[in-house]
């Protein structure tokens, strides 16, 4: 029986050299700062995306909820993509825990452009009815875009709106190194923009735990006292870190491989009668299928494909999502195809 789970990249395990690394790390307590390990990743990761200073943070969540909170003051607004996870899948914690409104734009596929942006920044001075618009987010890939990507023009342009209302700039990089790869473009270049951005170990880098929220040394500092505050201060975890170097050394290109086993998964289906997949929005390891014209429900798809074996999440009572990653490999996108086929029979 087949074992293929494409509900998403987070459902990787460690590899055995990743467990290796990890069972010999070295630690220390990361809340007295001296975890040797801890500090590596840090410093790894600021570099890599050209900033000052980095802070290890357990989940993806978190490091764009501290982000928002250093950020920002109670009474603040952010702008948002309709879809962005910060709005949609973080449980109003930018209310909750920032104090803070959101402005959300109904982006393409995820994508805001900087007229969108700048439409939505409150007018500057005097009025003291609007709250006050102090930061941008962006989500690079775009998740519910389809993991579509920002390219490095695009993120210029908008770059110039923030910047010229003197607004801070956050990217939910969870999968920046997807869209640094797809693109054939440095992570630092498209880090370049912002003041801060959160990247996950734990998503298409195979890691079992950990995001890392990266910026300059003042913003990271300040940041610090928040991710104690949300009780984000973990001691041995250097443990994780070395994952997370492993990972940063053995698992980037290797998203490549990801990205051209979702495109084939794409191409394929968007010959099954009935089933729609938006080709230009698959570009990096997502693959958003829709059903509709095959006459069968989503939850369909998902319990046939899971008697054979085979794991996606219904998004919608029509669609489908398949991601790919580093535990699934070619003979598994065969065997996705062939049990999609048999599913799609019913119709
Ligand atoms: C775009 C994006 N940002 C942030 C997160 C949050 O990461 P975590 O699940 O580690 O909190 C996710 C998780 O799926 C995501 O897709």
């Amino acid at each position: 029986m087949n074992n293929i789970d494409l509900r998403s990249d987070t459902v990787t395990r460690p590899t055995s050299a990743m467990r290796e690394v990890m069972a010999t790390a070295e630690v220390g307590d990361d809340v007295f700062g001296d975890d040797p390990s801890v500090l590596r990743l840090q410093e790894a990761s600021a570099a890599l995306l050209g900033k000052e200073a980095a802070l290890f943070v357990p989940s993806g969540t978190m490091a764009n909820q501290v982000a928002l909170r250093t950020h920002t003051e109670p009474g603040d607004e952010v702008v948002l993509e309709a879809t962005s996870h910060i709005y949609l899948y973080e449980a109003g914690g930018y209310a909750a825990l920032s104090g803070i409104s959101a402005w959300c734009v109904q982006g393409d596929r995820g994508l805001l452009t900087a007229e969108q942006v700048s439409g939505a920044i409150r007018p500057e001075g005097g009025l003291s009815h609007f709250p006050n618009t102090s930061l941008v987010c962006l989500e690079n890939s775009a998740n519910r875009g389809g993991g579509t990507v920002y390219s490095v023009d695009r993120l210029a342009q908008i770059e110039g709106v923030v910047r010229a209302h003197g607004l801070r700039f956050h990217l939910d990089g969870a999968r920046v190194f997807n869209a640094a790869v797809a693109q054939d473009v440095d992570v630092a270049t498209l880090a370049a923009p912002f003041d801060s951005i959160s990247f996950c170990l734990s998503k298409g880098l195979g890691c079992p735990v950990g995001s890392v929220l990266v910026g300059s040394r003042a913003f990271i500092d300040r940041a610090h006292r928040f991710r104690k505050m949300l009780g984000g201060g973990m001691r041995q975890a250097g443990i994780l870190a070395a994952a997370g170097l492993h990972a940063l050394e053995n698992h980037v290109a290797r998203l490549a491989e990801d990205h051209r086993r979702a495109r084939r998964i794409a191409e394929e289906l968007s010959d099954v009668p009935g089933v729609d997949v938006d080709l230009s929005s698959v570009q990096t390891n997502m693959v958003y299928i829709d059903v509709t014209a095959t006459g069968l429900a989503a939850s369909h798809f998902v319990s046939s494909l899971a008697e054979q074996g085979v794991h996606l999440t219904a998004v919608s009572p029509t669609a489908l999502r398949a991601v790919t990653h580093l535990d699934v490999d070619d003979a598994a996108i065969e065997a996705m195809l062939a049990a999609f086929s048999v599913a799609a029979e019913a119709a």
